[in-house]
């Protein structure tokens, strides 16, 4: 029986009565995330006794019909079963509010409406907006909230907060703009910028990996690391989604947020205690030190394509262009490999090579942390057949865990020497029941903890760094675009990337 360490354990007894009140309630991410997340969290016990969800939308809904909505996305998109018990008492905490969010009206009557709700439940008037609608309409949202004195100040109780989700913008500018409408009203304690990435088991493992483990830290310097490489693969096309996509388009979508995040966890010097600020902290200063990649260096260490028609899991599938709701020029990129170098001490000349995009064999995001080989003797000693490096790869999904290849002798009289692998998978360790990302965000939400959530500058300092790259684009709309097979790695232009450096891609 495994005896857990808790560190930074949240409770139900650190969770404030509350209520949640959700703009675009009737959504797609409500439906799929955050009602089955709720719901889960109930189940768990981690939700306060008394507890309330509004969801708003201009549809006309009945309090009854928007729990048969919340009731059809647990029993498809929750990660235990529905069950009648828990659910009921879950059901009778949620609520729907019909409102247009440029109707000032609106806000007077959800004022009205959460009154009632939380006197009837005796709730104390702490609440949360989870703002999980388009960035347009957060300005508006904000505003109607002011206006109509939903919002409590800073620091006081009852207590309110707001949850944004990505995109922040769709470069530094505008992230900008959408930061000073949300300060106008907010102050940055009370603001959960979301990125569910953050969120996932695997994620936050990898400062636990780094830090409680006296084998790995030391080694994670430019002394002993030859390379990291970061693929984060979806199988899956564009979707449904060609709307927001061809607005945003890999870079944007993947690398200003997630994979950013994802650098900083491996890179980020031992922060001096967990407390949110100073984690944010250490993760902004590698976020600021890496290098800038813009004018004609861009051509030299950015690749983007976009996939061409070809083969999903052996069935034919069209190019971008051809997805419905995509322009048919379109120049949006649905890969982006890069290689990029993070300017301090500690990682001074170690080459991080990310890639990522659409339409790829298969899903799949990992982190690989590619160790120096050993000198060229001994075991090492034939030029001819140099012995694989290790490599401590963390899954972020699927088979989430880590491995960590080791070259060990093969049985027998001769000594040949072999990798094998030494490999810990979060299933058969701790069962398949890990909690979904928007789960523990929202309970750090409540819980007033925004170690995991984007702070302004880290946003804008990302923002930053991507918009050279965006820029570049936007003034060489001459340069070709490669294409790729659905189905392959990406193109070929991608593995020179790597391997004119004398590396290549890890096989997944
Ligand atoms: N879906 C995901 O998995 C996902 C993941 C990450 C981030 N996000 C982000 O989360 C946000 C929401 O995404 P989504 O996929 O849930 O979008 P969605 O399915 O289009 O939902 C938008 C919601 O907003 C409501 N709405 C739209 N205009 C409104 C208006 N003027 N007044 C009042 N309500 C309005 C819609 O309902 P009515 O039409 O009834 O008004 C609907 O409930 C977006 O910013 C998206 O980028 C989504």
């Amino acid at each position: 029986m495994i005896e857990p360490i808790t560190v930074g354990e949240i409770g139900p007894a650190e969770v404030e009565p509350v209520t949640i009140v959700i703009f675009g309630g009737a959504g797609d991410l409500a439906h799929r995330k955050l009602l089955p997340a709720l719901y889960n969290l109930h189940v768990d016990g981690l939700l306060p006794p008394q507890f309330a969800v509004v969801g708003i939308s201009r549809r006309a809904m009945t309090d009854d019909a928007y729990r048969d909505f919340a009731k059809e996305g647990t029993e498809r998109f929750s990660r235990r079963q529905r069950e009648d018990g828990p659910w009921q008492t879950f059901a009778g905490s949620l609520f729907f509010q019909r409102g247009t969010i440029e109707d000032a009206a609106t806000y007077q009557s959800l004022g009205a409406r959460l009154d009632m709700i939380e006197h009837e439940r005796g709730l104390p008037g702490n609440r949360i907006y989870y703002l999980a609608v388009p960035p347009a309409m957060f300005a508006p949202i904000i505003k109607g909230l002011a206006g109509a004195r939903l919002i409590a100040a800073p620091g006081s109780h009852p207590f309110a907060r707001l949850i944004v989700e990505k995109p922040i913008g769709r470069d530094l500018a505008s992230a900008r703009v959408i930061d000073e409408e949300v300060a106008a009203v907010f102050d940055e304690r009370q603001i959960y910028r979301i990125d569910h990435y953050l969120g996932k088991e695997t994620v936050q493992n990898i400062m636990v990996l780094r830090f409680a483990n006296s084998i790995f830290e030391p080694l994670f310097n430019q002394k002993y690391i030859d390379h990291v490489q970061i693929t984060v693969a979806e199988e899956e096309g564009v979707g449904t989604r060609a709307g927001y996509y061809e607005q945003a388009g890999a870079l944007r979508d993947m690398l200003q947020n997630h994979i950013l995040q994802l650098i900083a966890l491996v890179a980020l010097e031992p922060p001096h205690s967990l407390d949110a600020d100073v984690v944010r902290d250490e993760k902004l200063e590698v976020i600021r030190s890496l290098r800038p990649i813009a004018g004609a260096t861009v051509e030299a260490q950015v690749v983007r394509a976009q996939y061409a028609a070809g083969f999903e899991v052996g069935a034919p599938v069209p190019g971008y262009r051809s997805e419905p709701g995509v322009n048919p020029q379109s120049r949006t990129e649905t890969f982006v490999a890069l290689q990029v170098f993070i300017d301090n001490w500690r990682w001074a000349g170690v080459p991080f090579f990310v890639r990522t995009g659409k339409r790829l064999p298969k899903r799949a995001s990992e982190i690989s942390i590619h160790l120096k080989g050993v000198p060229p003797i001994l075991f090492n000693a034939d030029p001819s057949a140099p012995l694989d490096a290790n490599v401590l790869s963390i899954r972020i999904q699927p088979n989430e865990g880590f491995a960590l290849s080791i070259e060990s002798k093969i049985p027998g009289p001769h000594v040949r020497v072999y990798p094998v692998k030494m490999d810990f998978q979060y299933g058969s360790t701790f069962g398949n029941g890990s909690p979904e990302a928007y789960e523990r965000l929202l309970l750090d939400v409540m819980a007033g903890d925004a170690t995991l959530f984007m702070r302004r500058d880290a946003v804008e300092a990302s923002w930053q760094w991507v918009t050279a790259i965006l820029d570049r684009w936007a003034a060489r709309p001459d340069l070709t675009l490669p294409t790729y097979a659905a189905g392959e790695w990406g193109p070929a232009e991608a593995d020179r990337l790597i391997e004119s450096t004398g590396r290549r891609w890890r096989d997944l």
